[in-house]
């Protein structure tokens, strides 16, 4: 295994431990924007990852969902969500994680996300598979969106973006045997590597939201596009993700709204 690769197992754990003392306690909540929490956990667990980066990779460059200026182009780098699904962990709503990934020379080697209230890992590494609590997973082989369960987000400011994705949820509400909205990007992309989702898409996101998610999708077999199809990019916050089966159709949904 990548030496990164269990190095960045540690770090969820790590972060978990912290995410589980806090879980349904009282929070320190502040606010980004009118709907965008943070919370002493997401600093918590942030602080603790990049502790333990520095010591181990000191020559390491990080980019982290709350410290963003950490960022340098043309290193390697961790890519670093706290804890992605905030907005659920405020709430009492067990279902978030912490996601990493390690970016070499542009490339994800390595993502991880892990759920500590259903103590759920998972975890790739590149050319080397994807994996649920130690054992192979894959996509799933549902061929028609009509039997397909898909999910997504929406944007922070869904309220005043033109661009909120409900054109692309209502297309998608009709055709799909079902959608679900759940608040981490992370486990939404995780749970289509294990083949619980058949597709996921998003509008807006940021790199520490998928860098971890996107490879474990890939290494089980799933496609990873932008929304218009083309080439992927962490930096540019469309995503679409599939079983690969349905990714066409998917992509054609989505061209309707755009
Ligand atoms: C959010 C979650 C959510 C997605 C948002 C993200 P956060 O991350 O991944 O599912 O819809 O776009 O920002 O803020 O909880 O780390
Ligand atoms: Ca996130
Ligand atoms: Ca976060």
């Amino acid at each position: 295994m990548h030496e990164r690769l269990e190095f960045a197992i540690q770090l969820a754990f790590e972060s978990g431990k912290i995410q589980k003392k806090h879980f349904e306690k009282t929070l320190s909540i502040g606010y980004k924007g009118e709907i965008n929490l943070v919370t002493n956990v997401d600093l918590e667990c942030e602080n603790r990852i990049i502790e333990l980066v520095r010591q181990h990779y000191p020559d390491d460059e990080i980019i982290s969902e709350e410290k963003t200026n950490l960022f340098e182009t043309g290193k390697n780098r961790w890519i670093i969500d706290p804890l992605d699904g905030t907005t659920n962990y405020a709430h009492g709503y067990p279902f978030f994680c912490t996601s990493i990934g390690y970016e070499e020379d542009g490339i994800v080697t390595v993502g991880v996300t892990y759920n500590p209230i259903s103590d759920e890992l998972f975890w790739a590494g590149k050319g080397q598979g994807s994996f649920f609590n130690g054992s192979r997973i894959a996509a799933s082989t549902v061929n028609e969106i009509r039997q397909a369960l898909l999910v997504t987000g929406f944007p922070y400011d869904v309220a005043t973006n033109p661009r909120n994705n409900l054109n692309h949820w209502a297309a998608f509400i009709m055709r799909a045997q079902a959608l679900r909205r759940d608040g981490s990007a992370g486990l939404n992309l995780s749970y289509v590597a294990a083949g619980r989702f058949d597709g996921f898409w998003e509008l807006g996101l940021s790199p520490w939201d998928m860098a971890a998610g996107a490879l474990i999708v890939r290494e089980a077999g799933g496609i990873v596009t932008s929304l218009t199809g083309e080439e992927f990019s962490l930096y540019r916050g469309g995503i679409v993700a599939s079983n690969g089966r349905i990714h066409q159709e998917m992509l054609s949904v989505i061209r309707e709204g755009l």
